[in-house]
């Protein structure tokens, strides 16, 4: 036992990640990851890059990854900030907007890093359970606001359901709750083209909502660890200027990560492709007996067959060289897998059992 440590700190336990094998012979439907390479953009980007730059700091607010992220979401650079990932701006978030003691809130289940950083600002999570379908309750946002909740953290698409919540049910949760509210998108990229919803009027019409954006996701850039939140000035002017640090996305990442924005011909064509093999991958999933609920996200949360017990099979893969998502309790009879390619998707059904 470290006798320095922060009590709080020594009461908690710290966030439980998907396996990362470095072994690229595993199939990898645990993390969510796009299964396809990045834009070729990337790597003419990197190989453009001029090394003898490293020996200044770097832009520090990623000026030219905020005009890109401006241009492309037609706001103004101000409204833009950038991440070292979006672990960073939800880090950012809590030690900006939570006072140590006073909860966040957020629904049940959802990311699990939440409850994480939370804690490590010294504050409790509440959670409210969705409902059986996944929809928000009616009543969500009033019983944040009774908790004395200071930030309501959303994921929607949601974590790890699936779900896409209307902007009206948005709407609802705001007009119950008066603190900030984060929106996170870190899926949005794979919304349905007829359903794409960007809640760019959100942050419009609100002073304390913010959006969350990722390349690990829709770019394929995990690695790089770039993320952006989108929100008015006044709600990103803290962070921007108190709580970041100075330099907190790297000269290379900053071009690498504009260089991503710009090709969205690309990007349109890989959500496409995701878009599609994730409806394939669900209705082959079906007829074997694994039931999911309509995903607007790059994966899938199918129920187990009854007979048989989802950490078992989860294990089964395993053995087999391929990794999906299992989390205890509640939801224990589901599996959360990652839309993959093709090839990977034929290798996860292959190696699925079966309805006895
Ligand atoms: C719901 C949700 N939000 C945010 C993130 C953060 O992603 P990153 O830090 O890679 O940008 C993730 C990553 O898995 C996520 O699932």
């Amino acid at each position: 036992m470290n006798r320095f440590e922060r009590p709080a700190l020594r009461a908690m336990t710290g966030y439980t990640f998907g396996e990362q094998p470095q072994d690229g012979s595993v199939i990898k439907l645990n993390t969510n990851e796009n299964p396809y390479a990045p834009s070729p953009a990337i790597a003419e980007a990197l190989a453009r890059f001029d090394v003898a730059t490293l020996r200044r700091y770097p832009s520090p607010f990623a000026q030219g990854f905020r005009e890109a992220a401006a241009a492309l979401h037609g706001l103004t650079a101000d409204w833009v900030m950038a991440t070292n990932g979006g672990d960073e701006l939800l880090r950012l978030l809590i030690t900006t907007y939570l006072e140590p003691g006073q909860p966040l809130a957020t629904t049940e289940p959802s990311y699990s890093l939440y409850p994480v950083l939370a804690a490590v600002q010294g504050c409790p999570t509440v959670t409210f359970d969705l409902e059986a379908d996944f929809a928000l309750p009616e009543d969500l946002g009033a019983r944040a606001e009774a908790a004395g909740a200071g930030l309501f953290c959303l994921v929607n698409p949601h974590a790890p359901t699936g779900r896409l919540f209307s902007e009206g049910a948005l709407e609802t949760l705001l007009s119950q709750f008066s603190g900030v509210v984060l929106i996170d998108q870190a899926y949005v990229d794979f919304i349905d083209e007829d359903q794409k919803a960007a809640a760019l009027g959100l942050i419009q019409r609100h002073d304390r909502v913010l959006l969350l954006r990722t390349l690990s996701k829709g770019y394929a850039l995990a690695g790089l660890r770039f993320g952006y939140g989108l929100a008015q000035p006044s709600l990103l002017e803290p962070m921007l200027t108190k709580t970041r640090d100075s330099y907190n996305v790297d000269a290379i990442a900053q071009a690498l990560a504009t260089a991503a924005l710009e090709d969205q011909a690309w990007a349109h064509d890989n959500w496409a492709k995701v878009r599609r093999d994730r409806a394939a991958l669900k209705a082959a999933l079906a007829a074997r007996g694994y039931e999911a609920p309509p995903s607007q996200t790059n994966f899938l949360f199918p129920t187990v067959p009854s007979a048989l017990d989802a950490a078992t099979i989860k294990d089964q893969l395993k053995a087999a060289g391929i990794l999906v998502r299992h989390f205890p309790g509640a939801l224990g009879q589901r599996l959360r897998i990652t839309v993959g390619t093709a090839e990977e998707n034929a290798a996860l059904l292959a190696a699925l059992p079966g309805a006895p």
